[in-house]
């Protein structure tokens, strides 16, 4: 915990003195979820962000109530939704009963630019930022499969540089260097060696500080994100207008970012200023960056303790490969052929997932399980919530790829959801797994690996982290 966290406690402690002594007039009203809003002003935001995110829900499940519970964490009072019925409501009642809600520590790190008039009302009110996305069609399998040639170019390039020739080395820094430069590539059309790729360290604090208590007091998680986050902006928005003078003199790229500098924003029908496209490219890249790599860093984790998944992995990827010409890249098909990697990488996801869970707010009264949950309210729910569920994966902490294979009872809807579901379902679901598989299929047909430290300890907050980066000894295979 912070230090400054401590002695701020105090204060609040004051606080929370007079809060108890009027607390009992508070207890009349709707029938609220059980639960506890923890310490006045913090709330139970320590538990929340410095404990296991899955414990802390399951350990409140168990206490409260298995369907909903109410909390009080980042200045919020939550009701968090658990079980496939509680995803279920979230997911099918998108801007009907729920929108999206990022925390303030969220809002402020990734939004410098307020317009200063109003943002003219969008032409049509149904168009989620995600589905702006989607019409752009970045994020669609087509405009995948052509970049799909550039991941396996950067992957391989990738192995050269960083992996072949060595015999020990570190993997989540190495997994980070990967994914921070194809983000860079699909994103900004700017090659690895750009100065956005050299903001790793700064993009590393943005992420940190996403969930965080927003006091911007030097040394602590936020003031270093928000210096972060300021540096990134520096550096996208001189990339932002070096982009315009290209396309100014006619030359066609073919990056999210070019797209957004040369064309109205559909929702709106205006231009963004350059300001509120480098929140939005700043907001895509660290989407885009740290989850995948942490996907990828505990895939080679699970993969080495497990030689005879190894060897499955191997012979599946081995086969694609045989079926290539000799200096051939990946194309779209042969990712589909990697079912059972897939489901290894699924199996990943469900044990350590990047993104623990996300908010939204109630915009009306909402009645729940005979509860209410008042509007204003923000809502939470979590992959864990299922996800280490042992009615649906038995034995939930075993890493087990085969519960995904026919044969294994049918999973329920709903309680498998890394990548959350309805309306909002990640957009960047297709990236991630061309991104994640190719790393993959160059990997192991280049080397086995085993794990330095068996034993390294794993921390477990918002995003699970290997404590020192996951070092593996590399065995290439004979040539
Ligand atoms: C928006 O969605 C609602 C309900 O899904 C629909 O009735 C309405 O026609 C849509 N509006 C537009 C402008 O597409
Ligand atoms: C990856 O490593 C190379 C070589 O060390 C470096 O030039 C590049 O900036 C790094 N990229 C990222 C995204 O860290
Ligand atoms: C903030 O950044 C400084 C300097 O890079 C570092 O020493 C410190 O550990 C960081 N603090 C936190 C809480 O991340
Ligand atoms: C992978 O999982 C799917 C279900 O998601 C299942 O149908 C399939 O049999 C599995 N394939 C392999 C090779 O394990």
């Amino acid at each position: 915990m912070e230090p400054l966290l401590l002695v701020s406690l105090s204060s609040v402690l004051a606080t929370s003195l007079i809060f108890l002594l009027f607390k009992h007039k508070l207890s009349s009203g709707p029938k609220l979820p059980p639960g506890s809003f923890g310490w006045p002003v913090l709330g139970e935001t320590v538990e929340f962000l410095f404990g296991k995110p899955d414990k802390f829900v399951r350990d409140r499940m168990r206490k409260y109530s298995s369907t909903v519970f109410k909390t009080k964490i980042l200045g919020e009072k939550v009701a968090v939704f658990c079980g496939p019925a509680g995803n279920k409501f979230i997911f099918s009642n998108e801007q009907k009963l729920v929108t999206e809600w990022r925390p303030h520590s969220m809002q402020k790190l990734m939004r410098s630019y307020e317009a200063k008039s109003p943002p003219p009302p969008p032409t049509n009110p149904n168009e989620s930022k995600t589905k702006v996305l989607r019409q752009l069609g970045f994020l669609k399998p087509e405009a995948l499969s052509r970049f799909m040639e550039q991941i396996d170019s950067t992957a391989q390039q990738h192995m050269k540089l960083h992996w072949e020739g060595q015999s020990k080395v570190l993997v989540f820094p190495l997994s980070k260097n990967y994914t921070l430069s194809l983000a860079s590539k699909f994103f900004l059309g700017l090659d690895e060696h750009d100065r956005i790729t050299r903001l790793a360290n700064e993009f590393d604090d943005v992420s940190a500080g996403l969930h965080s208590i927003p006091w911007k007091i030097p040394g602590t998680i936020f003031y270093n994100a928000s210096r972060g986050a300021a540096a990134i902006r520096k550096a996208l928005l001189s990339v932002i207008r070096e982009k315009k003078e290209v396309l100014a003199s006619g030359a066609k790229s073919l990056d999210i970012l070019s797209f957004r500098v040369a064309a109205a924003d559909p929702a709106t029908g205006r231009m963004m200023p350059e300001a509120e496209i480098a929140d939005k490219m700043m907001g895509m890249l660290t989407a885009g960056y740290n989850t995948v790599a942490s996907a990828i860093t505990f895939l080679m984790k699970f993969v080495a303790e497990r030689p005879d998944i190894y060897d499955k992995i191997l012979a599946e990827q081995l086969e694609i490969k045989k079926s290539k010409k000799p200096g051939e890249t990946l194309a779209w098909e042969d990712i589909q052929k990697m079912k059972y990697s897939w489901n290894v990488t699924s199996e990943v996801l469900r044990l350590t997932p990047p993104l623990q869970g996300t908010f939204r707010e109630a915009m009306t009264d909402i009645t729940y399980e005979g509860y209410t949950i008042p509007k204003g309210w923000k809502i939470y729910w979590t992959v864990s919530s299922t996800g280490k569920d042992p009615t649906y994966f038995p034995d939930p902490e075993t890493f087990d790829p085969t519960r995904y294979e026919e044969g294994s009872p049918a999973l329920p809807s709903y309680t498998y959801v890394p990548f959350g579901g309805g309306p909002r379902l990640c957009p960047g679901k297709e990236y991630a797994r061309l991104v994640i598989l190719t790393f993959l299929h160059n990997m192991v047909n280049r080397f086995r690996w085993e794990l330095v430290d068996p034993k390294e300890k794993i921390i477990e907050d918002m995003m699970t982290t290997p404590s020192k980066g996951l070092p593996v000894r590399l065995f290439p295979h004979s040539a």
